[in-house]
């Protein structure tokens, strides 16, 4: 397998961009624009799927939101919703942080934790340098993020080192399915409907245009979970859901990890 370094592709790189700082750049000012529409699109597009697997995502770490002692990190929270999807799992359970690098996302979260009365903290901070200290979090877990980082293997590195020792990794995103029938029925959704459907209701057709393009360009699942187990992660899996069309890559750091 070939390392993530030597690829060519070491992080999402948006039409028109050249490095990693334009990447960065373009990724933060999309996501800005889109915010104010951003809850209504992504439930409407994934016909409301996407609270499912966040759902999904929250039941599978039970144990640790359960525990009060515990810290646990939304990466790339956007609006909020899978840490308000953790927070349903477990009201009086661990304490819950949130951390995007666009303002606009993170003013909507917090109004969503006043409106819902729960304690979800947002902080603003770029995942490819986390404000956190080493090894402060039980989780880091992220929905649909991480392949918005314009450098996945710095991503990846960051997490391990905010994560305890036998801490827990979890990456949600969207993948390119298996099959056929259902791929290419996919690919048609997914490259002529939903950037369509979204341009419209965004008023930024790139931004909707982004997403498919970004999505056929990030390491397929088993190509993740190499990169994973190269960036130092163990027990590394993932899960096909809802026909191929999102992963769950499940990741630990070593109990005797450095950090
Ligand atoms: C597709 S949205 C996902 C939001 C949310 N996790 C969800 O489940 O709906 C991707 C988010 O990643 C954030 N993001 C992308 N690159 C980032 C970075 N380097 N640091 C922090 N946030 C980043 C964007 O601002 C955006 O809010």
């Amino acid at each position: 397998m070939t390392p993530v370094s030597q690829r060519g592709l070491p992080g999402t790189r948006p039409e028109g961009t050249r490095d990693e700082a334009e990447a960065a750049a373009h990724v933060r000012e999309m996501f800005g624009r889109i915010a104010p529409r951003y809850d209504l699109l992504n439930h409407l597009l994934s016909l409301d799927i996407d609270k499912v697997w966040r759902r999904r995502v929250a039941r599978a770490f039970r144990a640790v939101l359960s525990d009060a002692n515990a810290r646990v990190l939304d990466l790339c929270c956007g609006t909020g919703d899978l840490a308000f999807a953790f927070r349903r799992e477990a009201p009086n359970g661990a304490q819950i942080i949130g951390s995007d690098f666009v303002p606009e996302m993170l003013v909507r979260a917090r109004a969503k934790a006043v409106a819902l009365g729960v304690a979800v903290e947002f902080i603003e901070a770029d995942a490819l340098q986390l404000p956190f200290a080493d090894a402060s979090f039980d989780l880091v877990a992220s929905a649909f993020g991480f392949r918005n980082l314009a450098n996945y293997e710095r991503g990846l590195s960051e997490i391990l080192r905010v994560l305890k020792p036998g801490g827990a990794a979890a990456i949600l995103e969207f993948a390119e399915p298996p099959g056929i029938v259902f791929s290419a029925l996919y690919r048609f959704y997914f490259r002529n409907i939903l950037p369509r459907l979204g341009g419209m209701i965004s008023g930024n057709a790139s931004a909707y245009s982004y997403l498919p393009s970004s999505v056929s360009k990030f390491p397929p699942p088993q190509e993740l979970k190499s990169d994973l187990e190269r960036a130092g992660f163990v027990e590394v899996r993932f899960e096909r859901w809802t026909g191929g069309i999102v992963t769950l890559h499940t990741a630990h750091k070593a109990r005797s990890a450095g950090f």
